[in-house]
């Protein structure tokens, strides 16, 4: 069921929330402070260090020394996190790794930040989602 309720703004905000709204394809402010509100709530739940999935994405030089060793050996140290990895070989030298895992926020970030700070990773991302169940 949804609920009204009135939000006072400087003029200023208001433009730069509408400016933002056009540039993200919201509908309507309603639909925009909905998501924003939400996106703020599941970062508090990372923070709480709830159950998340997470993807972690690298790409990488396969010709560094060590370095898939390394990643094997850091996604055997997080085996139970970790649901499935996805290798793609991008050109001669590339690699992507795409691995999928599942657990509390806090060790999902510590396993990424483990695997994005290896030497001869040229980018890395995690991107972590909740079913947000409680907030809907
Ligand atoms: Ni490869």
């Amino acid at each position: 069921m949804l609920k009204r309720f009135s939000v006072s703004l400087e003029r200023q905000l208001l433009e730069k929330f509408d400016d933002y709204i056009s540039r993200h394809g919201y509908s309507n402010r309603s639909e925009a402070i909905r998501d924003l509100i939400r996106k703020r709530l599941v970062n508090e739940q990372w923070a709480d260090n709830s159950k998340v999935v997470g993807v972690v994405t690298l790409v990488y030089d396969h010709h560094q020394a060590q370095l898939q060793e390394r990643i094997t050996e850091l996604q055997h140290n997080y085996y139970k996190l970790i649901t499935s990895t996805t290798h793609v070989h991008m050109d001669h030298h590339n690699c992507l790794e795409v691995t999928i895992v599942k657990g509390g926020a806090m060790l999902v970030q510590e396993l990424a930040e483990n695997m994005i700070a290896l030497r001869g990773v040229k980018t890395g991302n995690l991107t972590m989602s909740s079913t947000g169940d409680d907030l809907h």
